[in-house]
């Protein structure tokens, strides 16, 4: 299967996102990656579902939402009225962790999680068969421009050992510190889907960072 770009829009010019938008859609990215903070979960805040409705009609990109936010299941609905695909929330945020991701499949979107860089791989075995995605935090949530921590690499190998032994079929995503220098790396230990924030918006390019990322 080929490997899925998601920049992330959290590096772009929020006062031109249409400009941003309209790039990623005229881009071989398939995916945009879009994260909610609330500054309760992680030490930010960034947009939320007006922001995401507003930009749903400049593309049919996938919409994959990363939800950085304490309490996600009472935004569901909204957030898959707003145009959201693929809706992702912390197995830190969510105390019952299950129903969060039956509720996100019931409301007709993929369901993913999220770990942060000290949760272990292992916190994932009960839920692992559940999910249609795993986002790996390679960086602590909050911000982007982050340097990548490189035990994600170990996190990879045993993700991908649980996901083989629970016959999951879960993509894994990788977000944070994302670019041209370890995506090799990155897909020779299994990953799927590589979210790109400061590596695309932040270069000279952005489309020919997408563009790089892809070939890769
Ligand atoms: C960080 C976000 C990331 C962020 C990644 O909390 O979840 O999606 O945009 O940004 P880069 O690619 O710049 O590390
Ligand atoms: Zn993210």
């Amino acid at each position: 299967m080929p490997h899925i770009i998601a920049p992330s829009l959290l590096s772009a010019d929020f006062a031109d996102l249409k400009t941003a938008v309209k790039l990623v859609d005229e881009s071989p990215a398939p995916w945009l990656h879009l994260d909610v903070m609330d500054g309760v979960f992680v030490p930010n805040i960034s947009f939320g579902i007006p922001v995401i409705k507003a930009i749903r009609m400049h593309t049919k990109k996938v919409f994959d939402v990363h939800l950085m936010i304490v309490r996600p299941d009472q935004y569901i609905g909204a957030f898959r009225d707003a145009g959201a695909d693929v809706l992702t929330v912390h197995y830190e945020a969510c105390t019952h962790l299950h129903r969060s991701i039956q509720a996100i499949k019931a409301a007709g979107m993929k369901a993913g999680v999220a770990i942060n860089p000290h949760t272990p791989a292992s916190a994932l075995e009960d839920i692992m068969a559940d999910v249609d995605l795993v986002c790996i935090m390679s960086v602590n949530p909050g911000f982007g421009g982050q340097k990548f921590i490189e035990n994600t690499y170990t996190k990879l190998n045993t993700l991908g050992a649980l996901r083989k032994s629970k016959g999951s079929g879960a993509l894994f995503e990788i977000d944070g510190g994302v670019g041209i220098d370890n995506v090799n790396k990155l897909l020779a230990h299994g990953a799927n889907v590589l979210v790109a924030g400061n590596s695309v918006f932040g270069a000279a390019d952005p489309m020919q960072a997408i563009k790089a990322l892809s070939a890769a």
